[in-house]
């Protein structure tokens, strides 16, 4: 039996919501796996963007979320080990697109599958932010559209809410150069002093307001932050300029995608080409190579 799972891009923080807020988005990972009796061991295809770079065995993040599930399901009553594994990646990888939640809620899919469908979604969460770490990515990726997500402890993701998923595009602009989750967040200050820390708060609440309205006016404010853009900032040249760009060409608001380096910028349907032109305009100008979509909510 072969088992086929499409798992969704995300993008996370959405401006102020660090590690809270998160939504999916229309570009995906594919993920196969089909069970060889006779096979000695499991082997990897691997297609698409990760084709050359993802690795083929023990590192390979989503069989390392495979043994992880089968672990929780004690899979040794199934004995799954001798597999075809294929993944197509669609998700640029390192690019602030949640490719690294995808293959984990990949993995967590297939090996729940294999084994009977065991955990339900609830829980395929809590494993997959176990292994990630936060939940942003992870929950729009396992519940699609647009989430706001808290997490306190280890060993569950907490709760999730479930905003209207707004009536608008996201452009995104992902650029040549990579930046890597873990040093995104190594760079960020471990305390935020109390100013930074009120002015997040206050654009969460016109964030929330905006997409509970659908008033996206109050996006372009709603999308400040000084908790994490601040800091990773310095390592994406023009970022500001590229979110003016796209604010001047229509967007109702624009931020770093998760830990970047993408940029993102949400706007009305007929003003996203626009949007795309004006941000990858602007960014090429620092010699930057840039891939750009115009993507829909999952
Ligand atoms: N909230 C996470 C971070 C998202 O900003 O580090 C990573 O995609």
């Amino acid at each position: 039996m072969k088992i086929k799972i499409r798992v969704p891009s995300t993008t996370a923080n959405l401006g102020p919501g660090f590690d809270v807020f998160g939504a999916a988005l229309s570009l995906y990972n594919e993920f196969e796996s089909e069970y060889v009796p006779n096979a000695r061991k499991t082997s990897f295809i691997l297609d698409g963007e990760g084709e050359k770079l993802l690795p083929k065995g023990e590192e390979n993040l989503v069989w390392q979320s495979m043994l992880e599930t089968f672990k929780v399901l004690e899979e040794d009553k199934y004995n799954l080990k001798n597999l075809n594994i294929r993944i197509k990646t669609g998700i640029p990888l390192n690019g602030g697109l949640g490719s690294s939640a995808s293959a984990i809620v990949g993995g967590i899919a297939l090996a729940n599958v294999l084994c009977g469908k065991e955990l339900d979604k609830s829980q395929i969460a809590d494993l997959a932010v176990k292994i990630e770490g936060h939940p942003d990515n992870v929950a729009p990726a396992v519940f699609g559209g647009l989430c706001a997500c808290s997490k306190d402890g280890d060993g569950d993701h907490g709760i999730v809410l479930h905003l209207p998923i707004p009536k608008l595009k996201v452009v995104l602009c992902i650029p040549s150069f990579e930046l890597r989750t873990k040093h995104a967040r190594q760079i960020l200050p471990e305390s935020i002093g109390l100013k930074d820390v009120v002015f997040n708060i206050s654009r969460v609440a016109m964030l929330t307001a905006a997409f509970c309205r659908g008033d996206y006016s109050l996006l372009k404010q709603g999308m400040q932050d000084k908790v994490h853009q601040l800091y990773r900032g310095k390592m994406i040249p023009a970022m500001d300029e590229v979110f003016e760009a796209a604010i001047s060409a229509g967007a109702y608001g624009a931020f770093l995608s998760g830990s970047g380096p993408a940029l993102a910028a949400f706007c009305k349907e007929e003003d996203g080409l626009n949007v795309q032109k004006a941000m990858v305009k602007r960014w090429e100008k620092e010699n930057i190579s840039i891939k750009s979509h115009i993507l829909d909510f999952d």
